[in-house]
C-alpha cells in the first residue's frame, strides 16, 4: 500500500522516463506530479497512463492564470481526465473560475499563493503591494480559500500558519520544497524536512530531486517513506 501523503515530482524530460521512474518506485508511490516542463514530452498521455494503467493518482502542475472564461474552459477540459489536484494561481477571479470549470469532477483547485522562488524584490519589479512575504502569502491563501480553492501550494514554512487560518478549515495544504535531512537543497531556499512539514499541517509534501535524482529511488522513496511513519 502507498501512503499518498509523498507526492513524486517526475520533473524528467519526458512520458517514457516518467513511466520508466514510476515502475522503478512500484507500490510504494501511489501519487504524481507532473508539470509543465513535460508538456511537450507526453505529460497528459503519461497522466492517463499512470492512472488508468497503473492506478496511480496524479497532480497536474499547471499554474493556470488568464481571465475567467479561459481559465474554466482550460479547468473543464483538464477535469475530464478526473485528475486528482490541479494548481492555478490563487487570485480569487482565477480560483473562481477554475472551481465552476471543475464543477461536478473530483479533481481538487489548489492555488499558488506566492511562488516560493521569489523575493521581496521580484514582488517590486512585479508590481506587487508592499508587504513582508508570509503576510501577503496569509492574506492570498485566506482570499484563494474564500473564492472556493480545495487547497494551496505553500513553503513548508508557511504550513503553520496557513493551517492557523479559520478559511483553512477543512482545506489541504501541498508543500513542496521538501528535504530529508542532509540532502542537496538544489536551488530550494525554505526547506524543512518530510516530517516537519506534515507536524506543520501539510496534508502532502511535494518531493523531486532527493528521489528521481537518487542512485536508487525506491530506496530514497522508502528513506521518506519510513521517516514520516516514525
Ligand atoms: O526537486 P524538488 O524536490 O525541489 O522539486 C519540487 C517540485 O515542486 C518541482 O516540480 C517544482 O517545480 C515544484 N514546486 C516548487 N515550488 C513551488 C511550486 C512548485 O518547488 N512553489
Amino acid at each position: 500500500m502507498s501512503d499518498d501523503r509523498l507526492i513524486v515530482a517526475l520533473d524528467v524530460p519526458n512520458a517514457l522516463e516518467g513511466l520508466q521512474l514510476a515502475e522503478r518506485l512500484g507500490d510504494s508511490v501511489g501519487f504524481y506530479k507532473i508539470g509543465l516542463g513535460m508538456l511537450t514530452g507526453g505529460g497528459l498521455a503519461l497522466a492517463n497512463e499512470l492512472m488508468q494503467e497503473h492506478g496511480k493518482r496524479i497532480f497536474l502542475d499547471m499554474k493556470l492564470f488568464d481571465i475567467g472564461a479561459t481559465i474554466e474552459a482550460a479547468v473543464r477540459g483538464l477535469a475530464q481526465f478526473d485528475l486528482d489536484f490541479l494548481t492555478v494561481h490563487g487570485d480569487p477571479h482565477v480560483v473562481r473560475a477554475a472551481r465552476e470549470g471543475a464543477s461536478g469532477r473530483q479533481t481538487k483547485i489548489l492555488a499558488v499563493t506566492i511562488l516560493t522562488s521569489l523575493d521581496r524584490a521580484d514582488l517590486d519589479a512585479g508590481l506587487i503591494k508592499t508587504g513582508d512575504i508570509p503576510d501577503l502569502v496569509a492574506e492570498r491563501a485566506g482570499r484563494a480559500f474564500e473564492a472556493g480553492a480545495d487547497g494551496v501550494i505553500a513553503s513548508p514554512q508557511e504550513a503553520a500558519m496557513i493551517r492557523a487560518l479559520p478559511e483553512a478549515k477543512g482545506r489541504l495544504i501541498v508543500t513542496p520544497g521538501v528535504r530529508p535531512a542532509g540532502a542537496a537543497l538544489g536551488d530550494q531556499k525554505r526547506v524543512a524536512t518530510p516530517a516537519q512539514a506534515l507536524n506543520d499541517g501539510a496534508d502532502h509534501i511535494v518531493v523531486g530531486r532527493p528521489i528521481w535524482a537518487a542512485k536508487d529511488p525506491a530506496q530514497a522513496a522508502r528513506d521518506i517513506l519510513s521517516e514520516i511513519n516514525e
